[in-house]
């Protein structure tokens, strides 16, 4: 039996192992286990976050972080953590500059044209652990991150996935997502932007 629950502070650990398993060559995972476990503690504490775990015999399996804002989250969430964001961006600056590169101009949403009027929610990341993918369980999260955000007043929901090789599209379009647009990311990661409308 699944059980989809909020997040609390004690679930960061599970949640970033859980990443580092879902997303094993993105970008995001390459920036280190620390970086991902003051991310998602900032998300976690954020006023406008909707961060879900799935939890199956007392274990989490699986987690979706999403914003009922998506214009300036990410500015918002290294400004509320400045100090601890201005840390780890000194240890990248040594040990991967080109990533800390990358970091702010994916963080700074250079590469997304934002040609369509950006009022609406984002569903940042989903991830279930590999044994536990293609049972129901991402759907289930997601689902429960959309009622969420639509009890708030949210009325749509977008992400940005990649456009080639990506298992997750078909996911993403059973669950009712269509293509907003497409877009370069920087450097050269071509993207797609989804969007769902909650009403
Ligand atoms: C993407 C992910 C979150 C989906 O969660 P999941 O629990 O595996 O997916 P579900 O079992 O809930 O699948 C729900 C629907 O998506 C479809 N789907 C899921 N994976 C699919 C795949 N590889 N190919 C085709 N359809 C797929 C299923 O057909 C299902 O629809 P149905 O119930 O109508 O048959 C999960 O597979 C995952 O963590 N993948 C790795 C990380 C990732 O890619 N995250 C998203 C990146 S933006």
């Amino acid at each position: 039996m699944v059980n989809i629950q909020n997040a609390t502070i004690d679930d960061v650990g599970s949640i970033v192992n859980i990443h580092l398993q879902a997303f094993k060559d993105f970008f995001l995972s390459s920036l280190g286990k620390d970086f991902l476990e003051l991310y998602y503690s900032c998300f976690i504490k954020n006023s406008k976050a909707v961060v879900l775990v799935a939890k199956s015999d007392n274990e989490i399996i699986g987690f979706a972080a999403a914003t009922s804002v998506s214009k300036g989250f990410n500015t918002s969430l290294v400004k509320e953590n400045l100090f601890s964001f201005a840390l780890i961006s000194v240890k990248l600056l040594f040990t991967k500059p080109h990533a800390l590169l990358r970091l702010v101009r994916n963080l700074s949403k250079t590469s997304d044209n934002g040609k369509f009027n950006d009022n609406y929610a984002e569903l940042f990341s989903i991830g279930v652990l590999p044994a536990g993918q293609g049972k129901g369980i991402g759907k289930m999260m997601l689902g429960s991150v959309e009622d969420n955000l639509r009890n708030t007043g949210v009325e749509r929901l977008s992400l940005t996935t990649d456009y080639y090789n990506n298992t997750a599209v078909p996911f993403y379009q059973s669950m009712g997502y269509t293509v907003l647009y497409d877009f370069i990311a920087y450097p050269e990661r071509r993207m797609y932007r989804f969007i769902k409308d909650l009403k």
